[in-house]
């Protein structure tokens, strides 16, 4: 099960593109079965409040992160909310992504999810 948070679009696309079972995370307070979080980053590498939100009442299932960001933010943050909540929970970041990611890295993340 994917969990994920997208505000401009960018994760709701790359999701959509991997075709798997997947909850926007405004619909997933609760969630009783394991997960992998894909979340956007926002401000300077930070994790947007709502995940921040809903981690702190829905972590237990929580598997492993995947992050999208742009170098435009800068090579120190790019895709940091990923790194933080790995930190944070002490789960893997499987994968960082630009944007919504390219044909390769869908291709890398079915892999990895798999
Ligand atoms: C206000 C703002 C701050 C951002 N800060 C970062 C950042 O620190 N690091 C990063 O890698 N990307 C940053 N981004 C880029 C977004 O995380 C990236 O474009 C992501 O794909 C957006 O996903 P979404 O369209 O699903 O919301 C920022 C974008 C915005 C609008």
């Amino acid at each position: 099960m994917i969990v994920y948070a997208s505000r401009t679009g960018n994760v709701q696309s790359l999701v959509d593109s991997l075709g798997l079972e997947a909850k926007n995370i405004s619909e997933a307070d609760g969630i009783g079965e394991d997960y992998i979080l894909f979340t956007y980053t926002d401000g300077a590498g930070d994790i947007p409040y709502e995940v921040d939100d809903f981690l702190a009442k829905n972590s237990s299932h929580l598997k492993g992160v995947v992050a999208s960001g742009d170098y435009a933010y800068g090579d120190d943050n790019f895709c940091a909310s990923g790194d933080k909540i790995a930190e944070m929970y002490g789960v893997p970041c499987l994968y960082k992504v630009e944007n919504s990611g390219t044909d390769e890295d869908i291709a890398k993340l079915l892999d990895i999810l798999k």
